[in-house]
């Protein structure tokens, strides 16, 4: 098959488009020929060798490819060949004409949703569900600030936070892609390309939230954006850790957590998906639900064949990027 294969870690212009063998899927397997992909963030950080989990080399990057069955282990029981499904595969291997996935990682995706818009949706829907619903604890009419409300997982956040009824703060860095975040449904931006974030930030949430502050907070930068978010936490609010898109990793003053008893976690969602199979389909299916229900839809997606995977990501690395990119295969034969 074909696939982008990453020879050794560095800058993404290294991987290449080659011949590979064929993937060998086991009893608890499906095997599925992949038909879109969407580019993220975080394979950047796969192929960088930057990401807390490091794949062995040589490897195929990609997550949360959208397919078709082609075939099921003997041990596979609820799949069979022929099942449109996304494969939430651990810790790559979607920028490829077929991918083995184990069975508990994959989701069937409604009839009436094209598999570009499952790729689009993958990775970015189910990291901002775990965020709300899991570690964000969030309850109904809450508000809730994403940062970095222009990416993948925040305009997901958005979106998703807005169906399920919160007041939605959006932070910015890149007023020229706030239409696109307002459009996702956020009440009120909150710029974060002030010079004075560590005060301006808090100021900004207080004056959209009457003084009450964020309950919950989601936090895919890290950086002085952090710093300053957790100052715009209300009482007994929750922050949640999700990337470090900014750069750097924080660190928190313990007597802030409690003086203001606020909470503050981490999301790493590949972990969830082996240890929590259950809440991670339960994630999919209100996700699917409120996507035929019409009240969430797919971000906007440029589409792109799988042999402009470095434009993509590196569109992605340069901040040119407006929604998400996904990647499709164009079939042989
Ligand atoms: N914990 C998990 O399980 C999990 C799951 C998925 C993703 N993530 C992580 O979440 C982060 C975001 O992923 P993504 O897919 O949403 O990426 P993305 O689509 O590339 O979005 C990145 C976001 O970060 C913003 N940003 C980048 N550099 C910034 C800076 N210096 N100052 C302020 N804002 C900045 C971008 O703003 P502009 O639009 O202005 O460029 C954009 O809003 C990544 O670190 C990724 O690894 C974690």
């Amino acid at each position: 098959m074909r696939a982008v294969v990453v020879d050794a870690f560095g800058p993404i212009e290294n991987a290449a488009i080659r011949e590979v063998p064929d993937p060998v899927p086991g009893p608890v397997d499906l095997l599925v020929e992949v038909h879109a992909t969407a580019a993220n963030y975080v394979d950047i950080l796969l192929m960088g060798g930057r990401h807390q989990s490091k794949p062995g080399l040589p490897f195929i990057p990609g997550k949360g490819p959208a397919g078709i069955v082609r075939s099921a282990g003997a041990e596979v029981a609820g799949f069979a060949a022929g099942d449109r499904v996304v494969a939430m595969c651990e810790p790559a291997g979607g920028f490829a004409e077929l991918i083995s996935v184990p069975a508990a990682q994959c989701h069937r995706i409604p009839a009436s949703m094209p598999f570009e818009d499952a790729a689009s949706m993958a990775l970015v829907y189910d990291t901002a569900w775990f965020s709300l619903r899991e570690r964000g604890r969030y309850a109904d009419g809450e508000t809730v600030l994403v940062l970095g409300a222009t990416g993948g997982v925040g305009l997901a956040a958005v979106q998703l936070a807005k169906a399920l009824g919160a007041k939605v703060l959006a932070g910015v860095a890149s007023a020229s892609k706030a239409g696109m975040v307002r459009e996702a449904g956020a009440d009120a931006i909150v710029d974060l390309a002030r010079e004075d974030i560590h005060d301006s930030l808090r100021e900004q949430v207080h004056a959209a939230t009457g003084g009450h502050g964020a309950d919950i907070v989601i936090d895919p930068l890290g950086d002085a954006i952090f710093d300053a978010a957790i100052r715009a936490l209300a009482w007994c609010g929750r922050l949640v850790v999700v990337g470090f898109a900014a750069g750097r990793i924080p660190t928190i003053r313990a007597n802030y957590l409690l003086v203001r008893n606020i909470d503050v976690s981490g999301l790493q969602i590949g972990d969830y998906r082996r240890r929590r199979p259950d809440l991670t389909a339960r994630c999919f299916e209100e996700i699917y639900a409120l996507y035929e229900a019409g009240r969430i839809a797919p971000l906007p997606t440029r589409i792109l064949p799988l042999e402009k995977f470095a434009d993509a990501l590196a569109a992605i690395r340069d901040r040119t990027a407006r929604g998400r990119i996904v990647l499709t295969q164009n079939r042989r034969g």
